[in-house]
């Protein structure tokens, strides 16, 4: 009897504490969730972005500035009706993708592609070359295997000394999504790496040519065209897929940087006027494509919110106090913000997480769930999908959260009350992603002028947004919130948002280097020298 008692008794001190801590749990939690979230209407926020997208702002005007708005060369969107075989490459993340794209003219394309991840010696290595021969041994190998004849062909005219014909050779498009200096619609040099590239050699270098070197030294019948922007190539390849009567006016990409690019009117970007350095474009559209390189929205930090997890995050990064506004919102940073955050909750031992008597159910000895060599601890140790994992859990008891708590941390036995903090963590830092990406939409939008014009047709008056992006893609909601935000801002409200339409661009780069490719050709762009 007396042991009966005795168990009843420390159960009930288990359930208290448990119940308790649980409190103390979700205060903490909730408290933290709200300094992540920003609710609060980023109105100074949207009108300083306004200011930095309008005409009058500096970015346009003359190179050098925080947000670059760098002229493409571009300057026009495709129709749907664009026919060719073009090859177009993608180094802009983790992956490089090497493809080849049939353009039907009909709106449709046929993309034949392979893709490998880029090792990460070669991001920071000591010359650019390794970098580039690397990838051109990629492009190598793609032809090897999907256009076998046309590369032997080629082989044998080398070998009889025959010099090939123009028609033999493939025009390819480079997505190159870093932020570069634009001078042409094939000549760009790097102004710095970003996303955890790190090469000092290629700054300042045309990476055009540094491609170019490489195909050549391997004689691959290849020529660099052009240089675009993942962004760019997304706007492309929307309007080339779902044209409208008003083309898309922006393509944006919420991935693992986040970056957007949109049609200006020419006579706005006055620097083509002013710069020293300005190569051929056309302009008889009246029209150029420019890349914003919003990530370095307000790298001075006037308006964006910050918390001790961006501040600490930014520090340690490779590039402190730059790109800035893609720091709180892109792929890359997500999970080592969600990281940091639970990481104090765990370490501040106040909100319980990781250590109350349910999670430690497995181990009545041990004080915490955690191991020492959890990636907990680890920097950049938690990838972003585990927040559109835990964000959009709603299995019961949260056993998806559960389960990724141990597969990516190896938190084995975490509890319900744990996977709900985590929730709330996760989706506090997805929703602000999302409402900081409305203010780079909406700032575009407005400065578009288009909102100010209607048709009273509903079709004509849609406002084209094309995006891509793991975000976009993966996280749930991240589309909602965006439009929640979006009717926040005073100058959209409701009934300006219904006019926004945001639709998926898949392959932007590929199908959308593609058609830059193909512009570049019309235009008669040599390759580089
Ligand atoms: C980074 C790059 C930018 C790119 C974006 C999305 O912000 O600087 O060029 O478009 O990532 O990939």
């Amino acid at each position: 009897e007396a042991l009966v008692v005795q168990i009843v008794l420390q159960r009930q001190e288990i359930l208290h504490k448990s119940s308790e801590i649980h409190h103390l749990q979700r205060t903490n939690v909730e408290l933290e969730g709200r300094d992540l979230t920003y609710e609060w209407v980023s109105q100074i926020m949207y009108l300083e972005a306004l200011q930095l997208t309008s005409r009058e702002e500096a970015g346009l005007e003359k190179p050098g500035t925080t947000m670059q708005q760098i002229p493409t060369y571009v300057t026009a969107v495709p129709n749907g009706t664009e026919k060719g075989l073009y090859m177009a490459v993608d180094l802009g993340g983790t992956n490089f993708r090497v493809c080849s794209v049939q353009l039907h003219g009909n709106t449709t394309f046929s993309l034949t592609h392979s893709k490998v991840a880029v090792p990460h010696e070669l991001m920071v290595a000591k010359t650019s070359k390794e970098l580039f021969s690397f990838l051109a041994k990629q492009i190598e190998s793609f032809l090897k295997l999907h256009h076998g004849d046309h590369y032997a062909t080629h082989l044998e005219k080398r070998g009889t000394g025959d010099s090939a014909q123009d028609t033999e050779i493939f025009s390819l498009g480079f997505t190159f999504s870093f932020p570069v200096n634009q001078v042409g619609i094939n000549k760009s040099t790097l102004i710095r790496w970003t996303k955890g590239f790190d090469i000092a050699d290629t700054i300042g270098k045309d990476v055009c040519t540094l491609l170019q070197q490489e195909i050549d030294a391997l004689g691959l019948p290849v020529k660099v065209v052009a240089l675009v922007n993942d962004t760019v190539g997304t706007l492309m390849a929307r309007s080339y897929t779902s044209p409208g009567k008003t083309g898309t006016l922006l393509g944006a990409i919420f991935g693992t940087g986040t970056n957007g690019a949109y049609v200006e009117r020419l006579e706005n970007v006055s620097k083509l006027r002013t710069s020293k350095e300005v190569g051929d474009y056309d302009k008889s559209t009246g029209e150029m494509i420019v890349n914003t390189e919003w990530g370095s929205f307000d790298n001075t930090m006037k308006v964006l919110p910050t918390t001790p997890y961006d501040d600490a995050l930014d520090v340690e990064s490779n590039n402190p106090g730059i790109q800035m506004f893609e720091k709180r919102i892109s792929g890359m940073f997500l999970g080592e913000i969600v990281r940091r955050a639970l990481l104090t909750l765990f370490q501040d031992g106040k909100s319980g997480i990781f250590t109350d008597a349910d999670s430690k159910a497995n181990d009545l000895h041990s004080t915490t769930n955690v191991d020492s060599d959890s990636a907990l601890f680890a920097r950049w140790g938690l990838d972003t999908s585990f927040l559109s994992t835990a964000s959009g859990d709603s299995s019961p008891g949260l056993r998806l959260t559960r389960q990724a708590l141990a597969k990516d941390l190896s938190i084995n036995a975490a509890s319900i009350e744990d996977a709900e903090a985590v929730k709330v963590i996760s989706t506090a830092v997805g929703k602000r992603a999302a409402r900081l990406s409305a203010v780079a939409i909406g700032a575009i939008v407005v400065a578009s002028g288009k909102l100010e014009k209607s048709t009273g047709n509903e079709e004509d008056d849609v406002i084209d947004v094309g995006v891509d992006g793991s975000l976009v893609e993966f996280y749930p909601h991240f589309e909602s919130y965006i439009r929640e935000a979006l009717r926040d801002i005073s100058q959209i409200g409701a009934t300006g948002e219904k006019r926004i339409r945001i639709g998926i661009a898949k392959d932007g780069s590929g199908v959308g280097a593609a058609l830059i490719a193909l512009v570049a050709d019309r235009m008669g762009t040599k390759a580089p020298t």
